[in-house]
């Protein structure tokens, strides 16, 4: 049916406008996913900005009658999330909750809910939630950009079959991931680091959280361009760079000339990659994913990610499941 009307529609979402402008709130991995949504709304000239929630409540953004307020939270009780919420509706926002828990505080307390519908989830890393959150967020951006140009409901088309087969992309790159070989070699180096640009970005941040949460290593995320600014000083043949690069355009050419960079001072690279790229000339390693959708690939690549850092916190016998100092949800500020 979407295929046939090239629009979303949202059975949540019958009474919402569409926005002027999106801030989103979140914190740890949402706040990922906050940050590849904004990037998706500003590609469809909705300006949008993700603020953490804890820096949220400190200073929050100006915003218009028009403008909408986004809490990304899987278990909609992060007092952080929550307080940034609250702010924003006390200074007369309208609010929409992206939450995967019916009924939880956030979804109460927005004006609006989408559930990401990811059932429960164990593990106190997040894992499939990022992913649903991700898939979620471009069903959002279609039904709230909807403005009924041709280009949206071109841009739909594509997505939608995108978006359809990712279960079955997903289950291949569980199956065929050559993670556990990879992260082998790079046991017990002094720390790291994953880059990415544009959409990548924030699956290079992701990257990072879930490799420090399970593994307890020290672990960055870094844009792939900023690593010059700083960064590189400490780049060393002891520190693996995982780099996500997909397709051949301009931004996959810059990230490779990042990835030449890092070369240059002897590190290991992991280059997670599709089909389309030229990195794998330059990377140690490959971790391959599926051809799909340019907005669909981070949602790929960030499961190899995933898989690194399980295989990693498994080769070191630490509790995945439950990492230390950790609570699936934190409900105080
Ligand atoms: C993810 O692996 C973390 N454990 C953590 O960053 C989490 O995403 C964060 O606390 C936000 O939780 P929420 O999505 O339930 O609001």
């Amino acid at each position: 049916r979407h295929e046939l009307s090239g629009s979303v529609s949202l059975e949540e979402l019958s009474d919402i406008d569409s926005p002027g402008s999106v801030q989103l709130v979140a914190c740890g991995t949402s706040y990922h996913a906050a940050l590849y949504v904004a990037r998706l709304f500003r590609a469809r000239g909705v300006p949008a900005q993700a603020h953490l929630a804890s820096e949220y409540v400190t200073a929050p953004a100006p915003f218009d009658s028009d403008s909408l307020l986004i809490g990304i939270t899987q278990s909609g009780e992060t007092a952080d999330t929550l307080s940034a919420l609250r702010e924003a509706q006390r200074r007369g926002a309208s609010t929409l909750a992206v939450t995967n828990v019916v009924g939880s505080t956030a979804a109460r307390e927005c004006d609006h809910v989408v559930y990401i519908r990811a059932g429960p989830e164990i593990g106190v890393a997040a894992t499939k939630t990022f992913s649903s959150q991700l898939a979620t967020g471009n069903l959002l951006v279609e039904r709230l950009c909807a403005s009924g140009t041709k280009r949206t409901s071109e841009s739909t088309r594509e997505l939608i079959p995108a978006l359809r087969d990712l279960p079955n992309q997903l289950q291949s790159v569980i199956d065929n991931s050559t993670a556990k070989s990879v992260v082998e070699e790079y046991v017990d180096y002094d720390a790291y680091f994953f880059i990415g640009r544009g959409l990548h970005r924030p699956v290079a941040l992701e990257g990072a959280l879930k490799f420090k949460e399970i593994t307890y290593e020290h672990a960055e995320g870094f844009a792939a361009g900023e690593l010059k600014h700083g960064p590189l000083a400490l780049v060393t043949q002891r520190t693996p760079i995982f780099a996500v690069v997909t397709g051949n355009g301009e931004r996959a050419q810059k990230t490779i000339s990042n990835i030449k960079e890092v070369q240059a001072r002897d590190a290991p690279v992991v280059a997670v990659t599709d089909e389309q790229s030229e990195v794998r000339r330059y990377a140690n390693y490959t971790l391959e994913i599926p051809q799909t959708h340019p907005r669909i690939a981070p949602v790929l690549a960030n499961t190899q990610l995933q898989l690194v850092a399980y295989h990693m916190a498994d080769r070191m016998n630490r509790s995945i499941d439950k990492p230390r100092n950790l609570a699936k949800s934190v409900t105080v500020e």
